[in-house]
């Protein structure tokens, strides 16, 4: 018999593994810790989005999982190897589109794989297959100051899956987009998703992102995930899928849960900013 899906993946090894991490910045041990012995394991396949207040320490838990910094005490493995040693596995997605603006999109989308030597023919093969599943392959010609936000995000996600990474990490790469565009691109990061089923870890300050992208939410607050949800609507998720109750039933539930945990979180603002 044929396991539901949540079942099957809490079965599987898994891809990441954070065990009693506390993070402090600076040499002090007398300085805050901002996270404060964070536990979860992630299995391979899952999308999770982190949500917390401004400041809780989202962006951190990102960049311990990929290996960019490392945790005052306790354990992170990835693919079960410690965090630090292991990045070829992982593709890092921010904010800004970070593409260089004297290089085409063509260029911009083959870097990566020029900066780890993949032979000419073989990048511009990937780069392009990459561009023409993120519908900008029209674009390669073009210069990054010739595209509009979204384009450019294109762009930059068609670069990180050029890596062919088993782990994505998104730090709120649609926040500065408008409303539409980031529901479109929401729909498309799913679409590229059922090719190659990279696990994700996305930070958003939306919730109703984070439910329509998600199969779990972790909930951060005072350097621990306050609520472990998983998010139960059915794949594949479209346009419709936001027009249904129980998307947004799930999306005030877990409204309220973060409006709670943002509040007695220490120090931190009181509630989440939706902008920055
Ligand atoms: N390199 C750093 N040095 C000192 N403090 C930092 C550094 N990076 C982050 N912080 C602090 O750690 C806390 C969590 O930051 P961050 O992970 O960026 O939060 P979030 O992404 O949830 O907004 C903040 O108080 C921030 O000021
Ligand atoms: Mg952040």
């Amino acid at each position: 018999m044929l396991l539901p899906l949540r079942a099957r993946m809490s079965l599987s090894p898994p891809i990441v593994e954070l065990d009693s991490v506390t993070k402090r910045f600076g040499d002090d041990s007398r300085s805050p810790a901002i996270l404060d012995g964070l536990t979860f394991r992630a299995a391979p396949g899952e999308f999770i989005s982190l949500i917390g207040a401004s400041g809780c320490g989202k962006s951190t838990v990102l960049r311990l999982i990929a290996g960019l910094t490392a945790p005052t005490s306790g354990r992170i493995l990835v693919e079960n190897a410690p965090a630090c040693t292991t990045p070829a596995n992982r593709a890092f997605l921010f904010q800004d589109a970070t593409l260089l603006p004297w290089l085409t999109v063509r260029a911009n989308a083959e870097l990566l794989l020029k900066l780890r030597g993949v032979p000419s023919t073989a990048r511009r093969e990937r780069a392009l297959r990459l561009l023409e599943l993120a519908r900008i392959a029209h674009l390669a010609d073009r210069h990054p100051r010739q595209l509009s936000g979204g384009e450019k995000m294109r762009v930059s996600l068609a670069r990180a899956l050029t890596l062919e990474p088993s782990l994505l990490l998104l730090d709120e790469p649609f926040a500065a987009l408008d409303e539409l565009t980031r529901e479109h691109l929401n729909e498309e990061l799913l679409a590229l998703r059922e090719r190659s089923r990279w696990t994700a870890f996305f930070v958003t300050h939306s919730v109703a992102e984070a439910v329509f992208l998600s199969t779990r939410i972790l909930i951060l607050s005072a350097g621990r995930i306050a609520h472990d949800l998983p998010v139960d609507l059915p794949y594949p998720r479209t346009a419709t899928t936001r027009e249904q109750p129980a998307f947004h039933a799930l999306v005030s539930q877990i409204s309220r849960l973060l409006r709670t945990a943002a509040g007695s979180s220490r120090g931190h603002e009181a509630v989440p900013s939706s902008t920055r």
